[in-house]
């Protein structure tokens, strides 16, 4: 995935050969994990980093970097589902992961354009449900107010802004808190065994685990997971040319995102569970904002996706799991960034014994029926699409395949997952997602093969992009 954001750490980092000792191990190199680290070891740790490819290679280098607790209706949702002490210890460590950020670019002298600036949360058609969330917002005592007045070469009908978010380059960030702790990449771990995590090289012995693949890796952690988290997937397309905003924008009604980087205007949007895409989103993406913003110039497009809880709220935590227990830290709902810090906070605090005014809200035992019910149906719905349902989109004949478009053929009792290319080459693969055998999804933006069950992506040779799958089809 090539983004605005440049992944090269200049640093060859190796794999892990033998056997090493340490107080916490954290799996997954993404901001989640390289955060964990960080705080661990300055919280005294003596801390090891597993990252299976390239640290900052995973779903991290699809981000927009938005700082911010504008998490769509996020505030409303949890009052409304958990109360009001729950929206406060959201707000409260949002606003706190918010000013760490600061804290932590000052202290490290990291050169990664943070910037205070305002977030806001935009709707183009109705006031009621931004009404709500400016509501609890104010009863958490946040700095929020009503505007119809914005940058945006758009009318609004509402917007809520929120002072003091931020913005920032978050593979730069992360390249400046890669020190103190001891790193391996190209290092998957395959298992965990209690207290050991065991991979190719070597295996790591340490009293903490921590899991911050995303997707939960392991087969006794993500046997808890299939119904409790699903992917979704969202597009990014960047346009040179227009001045800096002044803010960051966050449509909640099919609005698209916005800010800007330098004299670049990201533009995000057009989210869907993944592997139910209906194609057309970055066209849909750039006829608008080429419409909106005049004299911007088309540059580069990409995808991303992100875990999603059944009631939108992450789950961090400590989990049991037949060998021991382990932390978690996953569900960020495509508001990571934030809540990466959130999490990483959260996890050090549990491990050194502190508080943390979220660790009821986001512990991955919780099950609250009422906020959980509708995602639990659609949850159940997808894996039996995924498996059974989806025959509706198949067809017997390669004939019938456009060129450049993928389909799931079925010949003689057998599906296959057919991309057929430019040149009218057929490439062929199994159908089904090596996870748990979900039938797989063309994803005509991006020419993948997307898993609509727990989103493993797969090029149109069946190459395997990014799991939860460990394999290629
Ligand atoms: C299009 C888009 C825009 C977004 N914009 C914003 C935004 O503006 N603001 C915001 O707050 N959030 C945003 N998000 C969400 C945010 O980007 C993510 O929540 C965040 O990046 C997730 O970080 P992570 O560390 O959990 O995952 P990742 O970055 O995917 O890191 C996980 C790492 O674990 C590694 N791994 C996996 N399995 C193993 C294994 N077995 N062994 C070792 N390593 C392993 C992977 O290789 C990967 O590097 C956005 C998301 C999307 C999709
Ligand atoms: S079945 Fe889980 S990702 Fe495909």
């Amino acid at each position: 995935m090539s983004t605005i954001w440049d992944t090269e750490t200049g640093r060859q980092i190796r794999p892990l050969s033998g056997d090493v000792k340490c107080d916490a191990v954290v799996v997954g190199g993404g901001l989640c994990g390289v955060l964990t680290a960080y705080k661990l070891k300055c919280a005294g740790l003596h801390t090891v980093l597993l990252e299976a490819k390239r640290i900052g290679g995973g779903q991290s280098a699809g981000t927009t970097a938005k700082i911010t607790l504008c998490h769509d209706e996020m505030l409303s949702h949890i009052e409304n589902s958990f109360g009001t002490d729950s929206a406060l210890a959201y707000a409260e460590c949002e606003m706190f992961s918010i000013d760490e950020y600061e804290r932590i670019v000052k202290e490290e002298n990291i050169q990664c354009s943070f910037k205070r600036l305002p977030a806001y949360l935009y709707s183009l058609y109705g006031e009621r449900r931004l009404m709500r969330e400016f509501d609890t917002a104010r009863r958490c005592s946040l700095d929020c107010e009503i505007t119809r007045e914005t940058e945006l070469p758009f009318e609004v009908a509402l917007a809520l802004k929120f002072d003091r978010q931020a913005q920032f380059d978050p593979i730069n960030f992360m390249k400046g808190i890669l020190h103190g702790f001891e790193i391996y990449e190209n290092t998957r771990a395959l298992y965990i065994d209690g207290n050991k995590v065991v991979c190719d090289g070597g295996s790591v012995f340490a009293k903490h685990v921590v899991v911050a693949t995303n997707y939960p890796f392991e087969r006794e952690i993500r046997n808890l997971f299939p119904v409790k988290l699903h992917r979704e997937m969202a597009h990014v397309c960047t346009f040179g040319g227009y001045m800096a905003l002044e803010g960051m924008y966050i449509g909640t009604d099919g609005g698209y995102n916005y800010r800007s980087f330098g004299s670049d205007l990201i533009v995000s949007g057009e989210s869907h569970v993944s592997g139910k895409g209906n194609g057309g989103a970055y066209e849909r993406i750039r006829k608008s904002t080429l419409s909106h913003f005049r004299g911007t110039t088309v540059g580069q497009s990409w995808s991303a996706e992100d875990c999603k809880s059944l009631d939108g709220i992450p789950y961090v935590g400590q989990i049991g799991t037949p060998k021991g227990k382990v932390y978690v830290a996953t569900g960020f709902g495509t508001w990571g960034m934030t809540t990466s810090m959130t999490a990483a906070n959260l996890v050090c605090d549990l491990i050194c014994g502190r508080k943390n005014a979220c660790e009821k809200l986001y512990s991955p035992s919780r099950l609250k029926m009422n906020s959980s019910a509708d995602s639990l149906t659609d949850s159940v719905q997808r894996a039996v699409e995924g498996v059974v349902l989806s025959r509706f989109k198949e067809t017997k004949e390669t004939s019938d395949i456009p060129k450049d478009f993928g389909m799931i053929v079925r010949y003689k009792g057998k599906k296959s997952a057919v991309y057929k290319d430019k040149n009218g080459e057929l490439h062929v693969s199994e159908a089904y997602c090596p996870h748990m055998r979900c039938q797989l999804s063309w994803n005509d933006d991006d020419k993948t093969w997307d898993c609509p069950c727990h989103g493993s992506r797969f090029d149109f040779d069946g190459n395997l992009i990014s799991g939860p799958s460990e394999k290629s089809i």
